[in-house]
């Protein structure tokens, strides 16, 4: 998995302009190291974007981290090929099936591992397998579309995750998806998030690099009041 410092941004290129995909990566290459790509099939999701060639061709472009979504049925099919591609983690989704077959063969391949969760799926559907897995993508709207807008109904599962997080020692990013500006990035962040997915807030602005730092900057800021109010609390706790 990339060394992150405290948060990551990973810009979703899927707000970007098809047609022009390396010239998006460079505009926010300076800002962050992370690019997030959505696969999608037409199947989970009504919506086709791009497969492994694509992929393959972006990375002649770039170093960047490819942090590779599918948004596809019978992601075990396809894994070997987004890892020759060039992908650096793969994400799959539980809803799809055959979770712990897809996080071995992931393993096996050197991808960095990950889960996604749909916004009205519960956590305990990934319980099992939350100790094996570098990522854990919490959706934030329902997945197919970009721009949409951030479902706060998932905060909670945030703060359950972020909570197993710590009760069972295990290691895994919280990665939030869709709908992502500075304000939710604030929110998911106080809540336990770590790397936010942003794609309309990113490539739909007139300055990408600057909206990558306008949201790694209210995620840490939010992250840095919440561990003030943690001490408050634990200092509280402490008088007699
Ligand atoms: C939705 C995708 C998201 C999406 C985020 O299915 O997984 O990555 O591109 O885009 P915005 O930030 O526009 O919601
Ligand atoms: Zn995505």
């Amino acid at each position: 998995m990339s060394d992150i410092e405290e948060v990551c941004v990973a810009p979703s290129v899927l707000a970007a302009d098809f047609g022009n995909l390396t010239g998006a990566m460079d505009e926010v290459a300076s800002s962050t190291p992370w690019i997030h790509l959505d696969v999608m099939d037409g199947h989970f999701v009504p919506n086709i974007t791009i497969g492994p060639p694509v992929v393959a061709s972006l990375r002649k472009h770039s170093d960047a981290y490819f942090d590779c979504h599918l948004m596809i049925e019978n992601p075990g099919s396809y894994l070997e090929a987004f890892r020759d591609a060039g992908a650096n983690s793969t994400t799959v989704h539980v809803e799809v099936g055959d979770t712990s077959e897809c996080i071995a063969q992931m393993r096996e391949l050197g991808l960095g591992v990950g889960v996604a969760l749909n916004p009205d799926t519960p956590l305990s559907m990934a319980t099992e397998f939350l100790g094996d897995i570098d990522l854990l993508l919490l959706m934030t709207v329902f997945p197919g579309f970009g721009g949409q807008h951030f479902i706060a109904e998932v905060v909670p599962k945030i703060t359950e995750a972020s909570n197993a997080l710590v009760a069972h020692g295990h290691h895994y990013l919280i990665e939030v998806d869709g709908g992502i500006f500075p304000y939710e990035a604030a929110l998911s962040a106080g809540a336990g998030a770590r790397v936010f997915v942003a794609g309309t807030a990113v490539f739909r602005a007139s300055h990408p690099a600057d909206a990558v730092d306008e949201i790694r900057s209210a995620a840490l800021e939010a992250i840095a009041r919440a561990t003030t109010r943690r001490s408050h609390v634990a200092r509280n706790d402490d008088r007699p």
